[in-house]
């Protein structure tokens, strides 16, 4: 009778744990694949795309300088992207803006205008231009 009950009892043990299992298997192999949704594009910033930081700058640029230099216009800005691809690589390359970190870059701005015989306007669209591109620089880059 004991014997009879035990052995009744471990297939009723041994049924539950099979049915769990395949109940189991049967879950996990029903992957159910949802119809692709329209992703709407979302437009990669040039400062996240660039590696130096030498780009033309953009209503991005022009919006985050305001709060280092209020009265900054992307005007301006653009002028002083053109004196840094132009006048500032008569010596060397575009060096990157990225690298160069918001304290040291006043001593080199100095220091490069007076090499590129700047005039007091072009020093200044050329400043407001880098620190623009330095507000809206990358974490990490
Ligand atoms: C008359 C030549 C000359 C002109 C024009 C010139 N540079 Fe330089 N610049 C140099 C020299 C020389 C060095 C040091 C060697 C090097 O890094 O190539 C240098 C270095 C630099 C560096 C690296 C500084 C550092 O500490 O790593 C930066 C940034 C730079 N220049 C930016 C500018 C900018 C911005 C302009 C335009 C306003 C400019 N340069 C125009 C000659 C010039």
């Amino acid at each position: 009778m004991n014997f009879f009950r035990l052995t009744s009892l471990s297939i009723a043990v041994c049924m539950m744990v099979s049915c769990h299992t395949t109940k189991k298997t049967e879950t996990t192999s029903k992957v159910t694949i949802s119809k692709p949704e329209v992703i709407e594009e979302i437009p990669v910033s040039e400062a996240v795309k660039s590696k130096n930081g030498v780009f033309a700058p953009g209503q991005e640029q022009a919006t985050a300088v305001k709060e280092k230099y209020p009265d900054a216009t992307l005007q301006q800005l653009t002028e002083g992207y053109g004196i840094y691809t132009g006048t500032c690589t008569n010596c060397h390359g575009t060096k990157s803006i990225y690298r160069i970190s918001e304290v040291n870059w006043p001593y080199i701005i100095d220091d490069m205008s007076m090499r590129s015989r700047l005039t007091a306007s072009q020093k200044e669209a050329l400043t407001k231009y880098i620190f623009a591109i330095k507000a809206t620089q990358p974490v990490g880059k």
